[in-house]
């Protein structure tokens, strides 16, 4: 039993009368900025996830506490949207997922819930995605609404998150919660929301490295270019920039990122099925210039970061998730994983003074219910 698991069952006493849920974390190993554009993206599920323990109240309210998170949440059950200025923050996922339940015609009913994660946040491993996908089978689980379509799970989710934020962001983190699976990664069709797991081999480790910039505007920029999305698609007379041709967007770097990055991904797809390492590297590579150059998500900061990790022998890196701070993914040798992470983070430490920090993250399985003991 983990650190997390433990501190939760000794906060729930002898647990009678408590159920759970869990939800990982993701890293994108490729397809950024594509999932709102109807393409492709290649997340896996991470060993780092959010628990939700719940029980029934009574009365007809939400309460909630966390033992990562300050505060507690005190809400009525009716499913009203959270107000936006909601304190502490992450109440307004709470009171966001029994809103957008009820939404959907379930029943609001009184429940106690306790959280807790260890899902850094902040770090473009959606730690959020986490919480609103443990929150939304905890509820769902009290209101008596119906989990078995995974797939309307994720979209109630990502629905909360959005009342929740105000930051309209895609499916690919809820989907990829919902869907992880051991020692894969996943292939979504953001379109027709196919998942199909692609075996990561063996050879390869994944590190995370964080830049140590929070991710401050990355809502403003996140919204900015998911707009500048669709007017291209309009300009175009396509329904999602998924359509476009290479030769369409030529001219334009946002939709040309769009289209080239759903290129990388399938094309990535083929060469770690084939085992080419090699390739997948300059995918990456490839993929963090297209965003750093045509989508302009990235920062100085990302860009040294994944420099450092090539000198220190990675395949290859990319900024990971919506950008303009947070962390880059490197995919090496498991043998040098662990010295890859210390040496770049160290280097990064000393050149920049920000507290970097770099972490394995091995492919985990999906979420959903968790027995206490
Ligand atoms: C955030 C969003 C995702 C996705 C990524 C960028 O993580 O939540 O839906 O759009 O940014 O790929």
């Amino acid at each position: 039993m983990d650190e997390l698991f433990r501190a939760l069952r000794d906060a729930l006493g002898d647990g009678a009368g408590w159920r759970a849920a869990a939800a990982p974390g993701r890293v994108n190993l490729i397809g950024d900025h594509t999932d709102y554009n109807d393409g492709f993206c290649l997340p896996m599920a991470i060993d780092r996830r959010c628990l939700v323990a719940w029980r029934p109240l009574e009365e007809a309210r939400i309460r909630a506490r966390s033992l990562t998170l300050e505060g507690r949440v005190d809400l009525p059950a009716d499913g009203a949207d959270p107000a936006p200025d909601l304190q502490p923050r992450w109440g307004r996922f709470v009171a966001a997922v029994a809103a957008a339940l009820v939404a959907r015609g379930a029943r609001g009913a009184g429940i106690e819930l306790v959280v807790a994660s260890d899902v850094p946040p902040g770090a473009g491993l959606s730690s959020s995605s986490a919480l609103s996908v443990a929150l939304t089978l905890a509820l769902a689980d009290r209101f008596g609404w119906p989990t078995a379509d995974r797939r309307e799970v994720a979209r109630t989710a990502l629905d909360a998150e959005v009342r929740a934020t105000g930051v309209p962001g895609g499916l690919m983190d809820q989907l990829c919660a919902l869907f992880g699976r051991p020692g894969h990664a996943l292939l979504l069709d953001c379109r027709t929301l196919e998942v199909r797991p692609v075996p990561l081999p063996e050879a390869v480790a994944v590190v995370v490295i964080h830049s140590g910039v929070e991710r401050t505007l990355a809502g403003t920029a996140y919204s900015e270019r998911r707009r500048a999305c669709e007017e291209a698609a309009a300009r175009l007379g396509v329904s999602a920039l998924r359509d476009a041709t290479p030769t369409q967007v030529a001219d334009d770097p946002i939709a040309r990122h769009v289209v080239s990055e759903n290129a990388r991904v399938l094309a990535a797809v083929e060469a770690l099925t084939a085992g080419d390492l090699a390739t997948v590297g300059r995918l990456l590579l490839a993929s963090h210039a297209s965003l750093r150059d045509d989508y302009r998500v990235s920062l100085p900061e990302l860009d040294r970061l994944g420099e450092l990790a090539l000198e220190e022998g990675a395949w290859g890196a990319r900024l990971t998730g919506a950008g303009v701070g947070g962390c880059i993914v490197a995919l090496v040798p498991p043998e040098r994983a662990c010295h890859l992470a210390q040496v770049v983070a160290a280097r990064y430490r000393s050149e920049t003074d920000l507290p970097a920090r770099a972490f394995r993250v091995r492919p985990a399985g999906a979420a959903g219910p968790v027995p206490l003991p």
